[in-house]
Formats: C-alpha cells, sequence, structure tokens
C-alpha cells in the first residue's frame, strides 16, 4: 500500500500539481502565449489572447539544472528525460522502461524523486532539477555515490543512478532512515541484479556521510 503510495509519488509532476493530463488541456495554450504570432489551431474556439501551438512547433523554456539556468527551445510533449538525455547530453539519467515503472530515470525535482520519463519538460520550469552530475563535489563523488562504491551497491550499473538519486532524495528528508524506511525510498527503483542488499548497506554508509562521520575508504 504504502509501496503503492510512493510510486505514485515518483509518477507525480512536480509539486505545482501540474500533470500530463493538466497541461495538455491547459498549461500548453499558457505556454504557446509566449510565443508571438503562434498560429491558431483547432480546439475551443480561440480568444485574442489564447494561442494553440502547433505540432512540433518549438517553445521556449529556462530549466534550472544543478545550479544553473538552461536555455532552452523544447516541444511541448518532451519528457525531462528525453530533454536531458538527448538535448544536453547529461547522460548521467538513464531511460529504462519510458513509462514509469523502473525508476532508472529518477532525478530531483525540488529535492524529491522523480521520474523523469514521466514528467515534461515544460513542467519542471521553475523548479529546481537535480541529476546524477549535480551530485559531484568538485572532482569528488558525492556522499552517496562514494557509499555506492565503497559497498559496491550495483552489478551492472543500469539501475544504479536512479537508486543513488532516490537515496539522496530520501537522505535529504530523512538523514537517519530506518532499514524499512531506506526499502520504501527505494522501493521505486527496480534492480533486476537483485543488488538490494548493498544498496541498503551503501545508504545506511551515505547517511553516515552525510552527518560527517567516518572517513572515506
Ligand atoms: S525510465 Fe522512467 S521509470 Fe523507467
Ligand atoms: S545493478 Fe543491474 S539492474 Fe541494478
Amino acid at each position: 500500500m504504502e509501496d503503492n503510495h510512493r510510486k505514485k509519488q515518483q509518477q507525480k509532476g512536480p509539486e505545482s500539481g501540474v500533470t500530463r493530463r493538466h497541461f495538455l488541456t491547459g498549461a500548453g495554450i499558457g505556454a504557446a502565449g509566449l510565443v508571438a504570432g503562434a498560429p491558431v489551431a483547432t480546439g475551443a474556439a480561440p480568444t485574442e489572447s489564447a494561442a494553440i501551438i502547433e505540432v512540433g512547433e518549438m517553445v521556449p523554456l529556462t530549466l534550472r539544472i544543478n545550479g544553473h539556468p538552461r536555455l532552452l527551445l523544447v516541444e511541448p510533449r518532451w519528457s525531462l528525460a528525453y530533454v536531458l538525455r538527448e538535448k544536453l547530453v547529461m547522460t548521467g539519467t538513464k531511460l529504462g522502461c519510458d513509462r514509469g515503472e523502473c525508476g532508472a530515470c529518477t532525478v530531483l525535482v525540488d529535492g524529491v524523486p522523480r521520474y523523469s520519463c514521466m514528467t515534461l519538460a515544460l513542467e519542471a520550469e521553475e523548479t529546481e532539477i537535480t541529476t546524477l552530475e549535480g551530485l559531484l563535489e568538485g572532482e569528488d563523488l558525492g556522499d552517496v555515490q562514494q557509499a555506492f562504491k565503497e559497498h559496491d551497491a550495483f552489478q551492472c550499473g543500469y539501475c544504479t543512478p536512479g537508486q543513488v538519486m532516490s537515496v539522496e532524495g530520501l537522505l535529504r528528508s530523512n538523514p537517519d532512515p530506518s532499514l524499512d524506511e531506506i526499502r520504501l525510498g527505494v522501493s521505486g527503483n527496480l534492480c533486476r541484479c537483485g543488488a538490494y542488499p548493498n544498496i541498503f548497506k551503501a545508504t545506511r554508509r551515505a547517511a553516515e556521510l552525510k552527518r560527517g562521520k567516518g572517513d572515506r575508504s
């Protein structure tokens, strides 16, 4: 029951409450309003202040990623995962199922883990997006990345970026999680290799590192 709740949370868009349905029926019209002279297409009777964007038409967008603004032109249908990987070449974010089932694409949106394949890029405007690349501390691994390395918390590694982002999000909201809380925290991230025992240990270790206990090995 709680697992289902968490998965639904990850699939939801940013806290703005904007959903894909909402965007397609409402926000898209607002975004189109940014484009001067955008052609009016089909749908509800257009008014002087409303315009509907054409299929394939680009709209301007600023995303704030790892503390830096990125100016983009995007199609409204593009997911955040697609924009990160294909347009910004930030390949730390992985794409597995591309339909909200595996968690490989997890990023933080305003500090909360989200499936970027289920989040439209336009929905993420005016949020703070954190990707795997943003966890690095200069040339060094971030605490969660370091803990995963110390505990061999992966086999093939494909799920690992998403697992790391979910653990990062968990520890930001709960600095000292119990085993059950850790299990719940990564329950939206599937690991086909079954590396969960070491992922749980790595999460405990990352919590220690974040609290400033223990030297890195
Ligand atoms: S790629 Fe997004 S949940 Fe699988
Ligand atoms: S390490 Fe292979 S899927 Fe998780």
